[in-house]
């Protein structure tokens, strides 16, 4: 199919991954402040808030209401909109995208929730979505503890994540697993750090990356 590798498009994808609490977001906020001075920058974030499918996801999987066979179909099909629609476009622009989360997400979370190896689910994103290949993804690696603090302290409420201490440590050993065994483009970055540190480290190995295709 249609997955074109990273360099054959004018533009750079650059993903960020984690397990919740790992600070992608206050990361990508950051990243993107700094990288618009130079480049044309778009912000992207799966699941989307704007497929009728990243729409169902974020109202119905918050209160369970999904099976995780339902959660990976929904996934699938949000992030096929989202390659047609706003990935490619903006890789084709030769735009530098920033994604918080990608299909590296789903071989995760959903290796975790329905045992389909992360593998297979990778493989499929890439051989029938035609999903593009990231230059770089970043694994925002931190302990399942910091993790669920830092989405503690953020939500401001005890909730029901303390259950979920076992998932994540699986997530997170899926995640690390995929930096030894599959093919892509991974850096480890200790999450654990300060913002600043995160930020300052994603940022230039961007900009080395960047650069040294200029
Ligand atoms: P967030 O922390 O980036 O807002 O992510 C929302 C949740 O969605 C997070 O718990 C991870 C989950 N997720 C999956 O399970 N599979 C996916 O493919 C994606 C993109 C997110």
């Amino acid at each position: 199919m249609n997955n074109k590798r990273h360099d054959e498009y004018p533009g750079f994808l650059f993903v960020l991954e984690g397990i919740d609490g790992a600070g992608k977001t206050a990361v990508v906020d950051s990243l993107v402040e700094l990288l618009s001075l130079n480049y044309d920058v778009v912000r992207l974030r799966e699941p989307t808030n704007e497929s009728q499918w990243g729409l169902e996801i974020r109202e119905r999987s918050p209160s369970g209401a999904l099976t995780p066979d339902e959660e990976l179909e929904l996934f699938h099909r949000d992030r096929q909109w989202h390659v047609k629609n706003r990935i490619r476009p903006a890789l084709e622009a030769g735009k530098l995208v920033l994604m918080d989360r990608y299909f590296f997400a789903s071989g995760a979370y959903q290796s975790v929730s329905t045992g389909i190896p992360w593998k297979e689910i990778l493989r499929r994103n890439r051989v029938e979505i035609g999903a593009p290949e990231p230059n770089i993804i970043f694994i925002l690696d931190v302990s399942v503890e910091v993790g669920l603090e830092r989405a503690l302290q953020r939500n401001g409420t005890k909730n029901e994540q303390f259950e979920q201490v076992d998932r994540l440590i699986k997530v997170r050993e899926a995640y690390l697993a995929m930096t030894q065994k599959d093919d892509g483009m991974y850096v480890i970055v200790d999450a654990a750090k300060t913002l600043e540190e995160v930020t300052s480290e994603v940022y230039s190995e961007i900009v080395r990356y960047v650069k040294h295709r200029e």
